[in-house]
């Protein structure tokens, strides 16, 4: 009998890292695949499934406007909690630290169904940095079965916590199996094309903790630096946030080298971000993405759960003041020795095929296969 595998996501960057997996899955005629979304977020999810040739068998539709953390994780919570009792699972699988993670695991454990967390074992070890997210993922580890750890360095966070390591493997993110198919050298867009003679500084910023004061600095910053620069354009996919949504156009609109777009689908974003000059970010997810396509990346927080690409040298914690946000940008766009080293930085974070890891380990775990599956060789600390 085939064992039936959940997998459960609600974000945007978890669909984008959970799609090569569920093809993994798709793939494998021991296990059923079982997708079941939240739509914490909705549009920006549809965009991702479209992409990846998804269908959800379940989808509980839960976004709304101005939606808060208790809200969605309690809605969330008892429309799962339903549909696990109805398919008892032989596996959940959560990726991350959103909401929909934090739930979907506590939905899991409340019915003892083994959960399988992929991306485990990232920590800033500060409670409110990021907010929540840092918590949702501590809480989903203590609930997991099996610890799907991108790097060495999160999985040996999850060994001095106390995991089994038999329960902990180091498979490589699966963002990197996802931009196997999304970047293509071939690929041209108008507004690249519009822009082809300028330098393109790639923006993303949506981060709740960012939302006010270090948001407006962040813009005022970059507005200066377009300003000052005029073979730059600044391309910045504006998250559906409508708080963030409200700061961009007002500090950032009307300006005849700022491109503020709508969300971009993925295969435009990795595309866009591989021919951009630099990425100025809060997102996780292009932590991890830039350094295999070389791109150096100013990270707009204070701290971050993903040191190894700051070892590594591509990534740069900047904060989010808006003269040191300026200095950064000024220091990386004078100096091309900073510039080239960050670019010829190694991606410390996999090599695209965490999927197919996940899925042997998941196969051995539920005792399909006899013989224990490798890792993945991730730099040591
Ligand atoms: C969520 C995650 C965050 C992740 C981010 C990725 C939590 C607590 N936060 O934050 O970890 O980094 O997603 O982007 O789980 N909206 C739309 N359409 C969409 C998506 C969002 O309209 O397709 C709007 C809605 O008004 C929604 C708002 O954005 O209420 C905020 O969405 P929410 O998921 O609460 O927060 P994010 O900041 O997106
Ligand atoms: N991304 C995208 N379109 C965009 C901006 C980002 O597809 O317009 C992708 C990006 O490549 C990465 C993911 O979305 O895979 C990151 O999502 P986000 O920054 O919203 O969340 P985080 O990673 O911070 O949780």
């Amino acid at each position: 009998m085939m064992k039936k595998i959940m997998i459960i996501f609600g974000t945007r960057p978890e669909a984008i890292k959970m799609a090569p997996l569920v093809k993994a899955l798709e793939q494998d005629p021991d296990l059923e695949p079982i997708v079941v979304v939240t739509a914490q977020h909705r549009e920006m999810l549809d965009s991702v499934l479209n992409i990846f040739s998804i269908t959800p068998q379940y989808d509980l539709n839960v976004m709304k406007v101005g939606q808060t953390l208790s809200g969605i994780t309690s809605k969330s919570m008892v429309k799962l909690e339903d549909i696990i009792q109805d398919v008892m699972p032989n596996m959940v699988l959560v990726h991350g630290d959103t909401v929909t993670t934090f739930s979907g695991a506590l939905a899991a454990f409340y019915n003892q169904v083994p959960i399988g967390h992929v991306e485990a074992g990232l920590r800033s070890y500060e409670k409110y940095s990021p907010f929540p997210e840092e918590v949702n993922r501590q809480m989903v580890g203590v609930m997991a079965d099996l610890h799907f750890a991108p790097t060495y360095h999160a999985a040996q966070n999850l060994i001095k916590e106390g995991k089994l390591p038999d329960q902990v493997v180091i498979t490589g993110n699966t963002a990197i199996d996802a931009m196997n198919f999304t970047i293509s050298n071939h690929y041209t867009s108008q507004i690249i094309e519009k822009h082809k003679d300028k330098k393109v500084i790639l923006l993303t910023a949506h981060r709740r903790e960012n939302i006010g004061q270090p948001m407006i600095n962040i813009f005022k910053a970059v507005k200066k630096i377009i300003d000052d620069y005029e073979d730059l354009v600044l391309i910045y996919p504006v998250h559906m946030n409508p708080k963030v949504r409200e700061l961009a156009h007002k500090y950032l609109g009307n300006h005849p080298r700022v491109e503020l777009v709508e969300p971009l689908d993925v295969v435009d974003f990795h595309n866009f971000a591989k021919q951009s000059y630099l990425i100025l970010t809060d997102s996780g997810g292009i932590q991890e993405e830039a350094p295999s396509i070389h791109k150096p990346v100013l990270v707009l927080r204070e701290s971050t759960e993903r040191p190894e690409g700051v070892k590594a040298g591509t990534l740069k914690v900047i904060g989010t003041k808006e003269e040191t946000v300026f200095k950064a940008l000024k220091q990386l766009l004078d100096n091309s020795y900073i510039y080239q080293n960050m670019c010829n930085a190694k991606n410390p974070y996999g090599d695209g095929q965490a999927s197919e890891r996940i899925v042997n380990h998941i196969k051995y775990y539920l005792g399909l296969i006899n013989e224990k599956p490798s890792h993945f060789e991730s730099a040591k600390d």
